[in-house]
């Protein structure tokens, strides 16, 4: 297989330097250039980062003395580059659209962690071993755009990579309702313990604007392919709380949940067992052998031991019983920077890679 050439764009941010660990020794995927603010363009990557370097690994030797590119006035240098951008950056939601649509007017593919796009109706909202048929609304969307490569691809909020994946292959026993509590890393805000001292011992009940993607974007990803949008389905319907907890990575999801047509506690978690999605068929080189893990143990999963699990790629569940209001109640943890942010983008990716779109 060829070797692509990417680059990140906003790659000194929190997600940004997870892409740059993950891509590091990518099999399939090159880096090339790295973009930021204006702040950090000019300056070797190292020095762009000082101190906001948070990975356990060290800032990866091939990427280290990269001059950083200002990801807005560099727009069309960096599309001629590299074969397509990853891109998650904390800028205003209109210049993020603004901008990532530039880069795909640029022919160069955009795989977004960011939410500006995760409306558009064309654009695609992928999880790949769930609504991995999406991608075939890309050509709708080339035309709108006017492009023969360029196109624009998101990855979900990362809040709902727990549930949501325990939940979508349970659709043929009809899932009705949906009530979730998450308890949210404050590596998702882009923090540390360090630089969110406020974070220790303490729980915060409120995460703007996450509580509306909880519950909105899973009906996306529930969603047909019909002409040349994704039409949401009408159900499950989802409500959520989300709060914010004092742990450095990993997402956990308190839910409940209604059926049209209860299955069996063994019937779950056969189903759960037994899941395979495109990711797995493709063998995506990020993708876990095992996405849904089951654990029996009655204080498992937990946070500490089970967010890395095969590369923090795969999800955790425990605790399936009878609920007395909803059928069923479980817990669920994915690791919301590699599964639910850059690592989930990057499978992505592979994805897009391996069905033709990247070419
Ligand atoms: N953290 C997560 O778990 C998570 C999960 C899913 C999605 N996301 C999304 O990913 C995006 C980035 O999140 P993050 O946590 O990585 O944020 P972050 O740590 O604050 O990093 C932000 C990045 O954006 C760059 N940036 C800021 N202003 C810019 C501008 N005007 N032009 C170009 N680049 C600019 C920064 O560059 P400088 O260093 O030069 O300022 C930095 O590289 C956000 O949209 C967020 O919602 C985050």
């Amino acid at each position: 297989m060829k070797k692509y050439k990417v680059g990140i764009i906003g790659a000194t941010g929190m997600v940004g330097q997870r892409f740059a660990t993950i891509l590091e020794n990518h099999p399939w995927f090159e880096v090339v250039v790295l973009a930021a603010s204006p702040r950090s363009a000019g300056k070797k990557y190292k020095d762009a980062l000082g101190s906001k370097w948070v990975m356990d690994t060290p800032v990866p030797a091939s990427m280290a003395d990269m001059i950083v590119k200002d990801a807005t006035a560099d727009v069309e240098k960096i599309a001629s580059m590299v074969d397509f951008v990853f891109c998650a950056v904390d800028m205003k939601k209109d210049e993020i659209k603004a901008l990532e649509e530039r880069y795909a007017k640029a022919e160069c593919p955009v795989v977004s962690n960011n939410s500006a796009h995760r409306g558009t109706p064309d654009v695609p909202m992928i999880v790949p071993e769930l609504n991995a048929d999406h991608v075939k609304v890309i050509p709708a969307q080339r035309k709108r755009l006017g492009t023969k490569r360029g196109f624009i691809a998101v990855k979900s909020n990362c809040s709902l990579q727990s549930y949501v994946p325990a939940l979508f292959p349970l659709s043929k026993f009809g899932v009705e309702d949906v009530l979730v509590c998450t308890y949210q890393a404050i590596s998702g805000a882009g923090k540390t313990f360090d630089t969110w001292p406020e974070m220790v011992d303490n729980v915060i009940p409120y995460i703007g604007g996450e509580e509306e993607k909880s519950e909105q974007e899973p009906l996306k990803i529930w969603g047909k392919v019909e002409g040349d949008k994704i039409v949401n389905a009408a159900s499950p319907r989802f409500t959520a709380q989300c709060l914010r907890v004092p742990v450095s990575n990993g997402h956990m999801g308190a839910v409940f949940v209604r059926f049209k047509n209860k299955p069996s506690k063994e019937e779950i978690l056969e189903t759960w067992k037994d899941f395979k999605g495109r990711a797995q068929e493709l063998q995506l080189p990020s993708a876990p052998k095992q996405f849904l893990n089951y654990f029996t143990e009655d204080n498992m999963p937990q946070t500490k031991l089970q967010r890395n699990l095969e590369g923090g790629m795969a999800i955790s569940i425990g605790r399936l019983r009878e609920d007395t209001q909803y059928d069923y109640k479980f817990v669920c943890l994915s690791h919301n920077t590699l599964r639910g942010a850059a690592g989930g983008a990057v499978l992505m990716a592979e994805l897009l890679c391996a069905e033709g779109y990247m070419d």
